[in-house]
């Protein structure tokens, strides 16, 4: 059973990065507690982040998960190649977000990935990968 966490654009600045809006934890925090809960959970995780998004379309296309939680960040509401990658593989993929994107600004309020996503978190910090990682573990004992 192994899950695949995507961080897209600018994550790795968490912390730094718009506090107000991203909150105070880094990207490191993030991980830590999502490895921390994977081993509760017994699902095998890995976690990358990347700027890129041609990264991010060839981890899709790996073979090395059975479910993808995906922050695609910026690339959520410009991506037709990230939305046509997790269409193409077919795979359980959860959407999140630190903030709420449909509260912010218009342009966020568009997600790409949505309508191809088995379903979205949005809005809970850091808390929302936490949950994905809880429902991916119930989506594979499905
Ligand atoms: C974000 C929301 C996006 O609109 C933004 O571009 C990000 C982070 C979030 O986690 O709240 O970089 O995906």
């Amino acid at each position: 059973m192994k899950v695949l966490v995507i961080h897209g654009p600018n994550l790795n600045m968490l912390g730094k990065r718009e506090p107000e809006i991203y909150g105070t934890f880094s990207l490191d925090d993030i991980n830590n507690r999502l490895m921390a809960l994977a081993s509760e959970l017994n699902v095998e995780l890995s976690a990358m982040q990347t700027n890129s998004e041609a990264e991010i379309i060839d981890a899709i296309q790996g073979e090395k998960y059975d479910v993808l939680i995906i922050n695609p960040a910026a690339y959520t509401h410009t991506s037709i190649a990230i939305r046509d990658a997790i269409s193409s593989v077919g795979k359980p993929v959860i959407e999140v977000h630190i903030s709420n994107i449909h509260k912010r600004e218009e342009f966020r309020r568009k997600s790409y990935i949505a309508e191809v996503a088995t379903g979205q978190i949005s809005g809970l910090g850091a808390d929302s990968y936490l949950l994905a990682l809880r429902a991916s573990k119930n989506i594979l004992s499905q």
